[in-house]
């Protein structure tokens, strides 16, 4: 278990360090900001200045809903099967009973979201007999738009044989995939295996056969990092495509196919074989920053208990995308890592002058 974890939080790390890179020093820009002034928007001597609001998981804690959970129409039974060694013919089952109506043998979509404890990892888990074409989805709400820099699940099920990552930029009114995990990237998703992205396809989801081994059984890591293989990843500042790219109201993961374990036509025992048939994830995270365009160090609760943008450079807007009102001397711009862009009030009395 503790083996599984250091791998989990070193993917993590990476992916959260590449981001740090890709974004143009955000990480580094945000630590300075704090120790040398109260306000990491605007420098010593009150000049505006880019800020940005802190790396996070923006799923912990956050509600999930899911299309299948074990126990909730009627009590069950599930099986975990494991193998001695690297035996593969001497595998065991171990049987349980999920049942919404016991806390003990329940398994809800909030242990997607909560504390990660590796000590006592906790797993949401689907109805099991689940067969292909039958899809779970499994849904969650930033509540404002986040720009994600990676999207990871841990199993506790034997990872999915096929599974997709969609995002959502209007609060899940329409759906793009970010990323395909399949055996069968062509037959699944009609999708070419490992595809490269070039300048021209920047917002191309690609299908890869990796992360899609059924080994391990249990506690094998799915990671997607957004930015990873596109080419103007080193020019996030200037690329409004991949600006574009990372920006999510809403994530879905729709798990489409298992892995069999190769013995639904023994007889001896298929009905417990069809029992260890369910997706179960201990843990999922959407890494990223609350997207403020460079214009806020951090999102607050607006009176409607919705997370905003703390817009300044005389910003407004729930991502500080707009001038606010009276300030548009010049058009709206996102920060960069040189340029605060700040939005600059009309000079009313001059126009008045000038009219007179
Ligand atoms: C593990 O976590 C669950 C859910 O948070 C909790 O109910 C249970 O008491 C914990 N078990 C241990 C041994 O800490
Ligand atoms: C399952 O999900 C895939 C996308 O991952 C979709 O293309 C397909 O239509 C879905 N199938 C069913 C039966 O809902």
């Amino acid at each position: 278990m503790l083996r599984v974890w250091d791998v989990m939080v070193a993917v993590v790390t990476v992916s959260l360090l590449t981001c740090r890179s890709a974004l143009g020093g955000y990480g580094t820009s945000v630590f300075s900001a704090q120790t040398s002034s109260p306000d990491p928007c605007y420098d010593e001597t009150g000049n505006p200045r880019r800020c940005i609001p802190d790396f996070v998981n923006s799923a912990f804690g956050k509600e999930v809903r899911v299309s299948s959970t074990c126990g909730v129409r009627a009590p069950s039974r599930y099986c975990v099967v494991t193998e001695k060694g690297d035996d593969k013919h001497d595998r065991t089952r171990d049987c349980h009973t999920c049942d919404a109506s016991d806390p003990k043998h329940y398994h809800p979509p909030t242990y997607l979201t909560d504390l990660n404890n590796p000590h006592n990892l906790t797993c949401w888990r689907s109805e099991p007999f689940l067969q292909h074409p039958q899809n779970v989805t499994v849904t969650l709400s930033l509540g404002k738009k986040f720009e994600v820099t990676y999207v990871s699940l841990q199993f506790c099920s034997p990872r999915p044989e096929s599974m997709a990552i969609f995002k959502s930029m209007d609060y899940g009114k329409t759906w793009v995939p970010f990323q395909f995990y399949s055996t069968q990237c062509r037959k699944m998703y009609n999708k070419p295996n490992r595809a490269a992205i070039t300048k021209q396809n920047e917002q191309e989801a690609v299908c890869t056969d990796s992360h899609t081994d059924m080994h391990p059984l249990s506690g094998g890591l799915i990671a997607f990092s957004t930015l990873d293989g596109r080419p103007s990843a080193h020019d996030f500042d200037n690329s409004p495509v991949l600006q574009d790219w990372v920006t999510a109201t809403d994530i879905r993961v729709t798990f489409s196919r298992l892995h069999t374990f190769g013995d639904e036509n023994e007889d001896e025992d298929s009905e417990l074989a069809r029992d260890s048939y369910f997706y179960a994830v201990s843990d999922l995270q959407v890494g990223g920053r609350c997207k403020c365009n460079g214009h806020a160090s951090r999102c607050v609760k607006d009176r409607d208990g919705s997370p905003v943008c703390e817009c300044k450079h005389n910003t407004g807007g729930p991502e500080c995308d707009r001038c606010k009102p009276f300030h548009y001397d010049r058009p709206w711009q996102r920060a960069t890592a040189r340029e605060s862009n700040e939005c600059v009030a009309e000079d009313r009395s001059l126009a008045g002058d000038n009219n007179s």
